[in-house]
């Protein structure tokens, strides 16, 4: 059942996650991997947006995400979330992402990124409308604006993405390649 009421405010649904970071998250380098973080990501992005919604919600999308800085086995990496933009049925979560080494007194910028939530209904599993936002400080309204403007262009880099796609053609492919870190080889 979806939440009735029509606006509600960013801070009811903001999220903070803190995960110590233990030897068995770590790679062959001894560094986290990614992929931890990126699991924590999702994590606390559904618990914002299902917080938000009251209700179900899927990861439509995960923009790009670059770690600035890596992060070491034994540092405390703390994960706060916020709903910056709500539209129908989706929403877009802001992450930010920081790590602390105590014993060095450093506090890291991992990296920031913006998962697209979709309310679904569980049993259909069809997009269900979502509370609006209610915008309080500047920085909620600029992040308001932001947020509809990456949905903006996420929706044109689909569209551009599917139209490439279907006008592939192998002549072109072979020059658009040439000089790229590959080798033609047909299969036996
Ligand atoms: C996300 C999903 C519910 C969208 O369903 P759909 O029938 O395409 O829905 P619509 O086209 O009506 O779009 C619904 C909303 O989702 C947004 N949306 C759809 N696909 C999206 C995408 N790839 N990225 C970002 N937003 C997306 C639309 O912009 C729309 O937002 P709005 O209601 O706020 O305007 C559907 O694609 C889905 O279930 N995907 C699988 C999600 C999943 O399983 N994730 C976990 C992977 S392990």
């Amino acid at each position: 059942m979806v939440d009735s009421s029509p606006f509600k405010s960013v801070q009811s649904s903001q999220v903070i996650l803190k995960e110590l970071m233990v030897p068995s998250y770590a790679n062959f380098g001894g560094k986290v991997h990614g992929g931890v973080l990126l699991s924590l990501m999702d994590k606390i992005a559904y618990t914002c947006a299902a917080t938000h919604a009251k209700a179900y919600c899927v990861t439509a999308s995960v923009d790009s995400v670059d770690f600035v800085n890596p992060v070491e086995v034994g540092e405390l990496v703390t994960l706060f979330a916020s709903v910056n933009y709500v539209g129908k049925s989706s929403m877009e979560v802001g992450i930010k992402v920081i790590s602390e080494d105590f014993k060095k007194d450093v506090v890291k910028h991992t990296n920031t990124s913006y998962f697209t939530m979709v309310a679904v209904d569980e049993e259909t599993k069809k997009p269900v409308p979502v509370p609006g936002l209610l915008l309080e400080t500047d920085q909620e309204l600029r992040r308001f604006v932001m947020g509809k403007l990456r949905k903006q262009l996420r929706t044109a880099h689909r569209k551009e993405i599917t139209q490439l796609r279907k006008t592939l053609d192998k002549t072109r492919e072979l020059q658009e390649i040439e000089g790229e870190n590959c080798r033609l080889q047909e299969a036996t």
